[in-house]
């Protein structure tokens, strides 16, 4: 079992101004998918408080993946895709490509989403946007898929043969 972090980007919520909805159905859905929501936090949309956090959940906790919510919009302080790319040495755009091709079928907004992923050392980065639908939207189009990534990643089994 793979263990996760939740990661929620947001200003509001970080001042206790609006509930956090969205980490707690993304760690739900997590859940379901198989994995074990190790830590969940709510992070401002700052930057540097950003990569900080990325860094020593990836680095200090040794997770498989982290996932974040917010923070991947238009507005001047949407800056999650810039923190995680600034802290992966590798690049997974297929993931952010999938999300978003299974949204355009939902919304044509989806394309407003500048969510990233990256991997940092043995760690998987995904960017989710940050309402619960958008976030839950995405990240259905993508979990399944995760599992045999992060196999390949962490150098356990993983079989590309194998059809899923
Ligand atoms: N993707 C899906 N599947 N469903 C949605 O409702 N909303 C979009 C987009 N992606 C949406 C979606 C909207 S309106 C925005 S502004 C962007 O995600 C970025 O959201 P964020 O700023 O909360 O991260």
């Amino acid at each position: 079992m793979f263990r996760v972090a939740v990661v929620t980007v947001s200003d509001r919520s970080f001042a206790g101004t609006r509930a956090d909805a969205a980490g707690p159905r993304v760690a739900q859905l997590l859940t379901a998918a198989g994995f074990e929501v190790a830590a969940s936090v709510v992070v401002p949309d700052e930057q540097p408080v950003i990569e900080q956090t990325l860094i020593h959940l990836a680095d200090e906790q040794d997770l498989a993946l982290i996932v974040t919510t917010g923070g991947t919009g238009f507005s001047p302080r949407d800056v999650t895709p810039e923190a995680t790319l600034a802290v992966c040495g590798r690049r997974a755009d297929g993931i952010p490509e999938a999300m978003r091709a299974a949204s355009l079928a939902v919304t044509p907004r989806a394309m407003l989403s500048r969510a990233a992923a990256g991997i940092r050392g043995q760690t998987l980065i995904v960017n989710l946007p940050g309402s619960p639908k958008a976030a839950a939207e995405n990240l259905a189009a993508v979990v399944d898929t995760l599992t045999h990534g992060l196999q390949m990643l962490r150098g356990g089994q993983a079989d590309c043969a194998a059809q899923p």
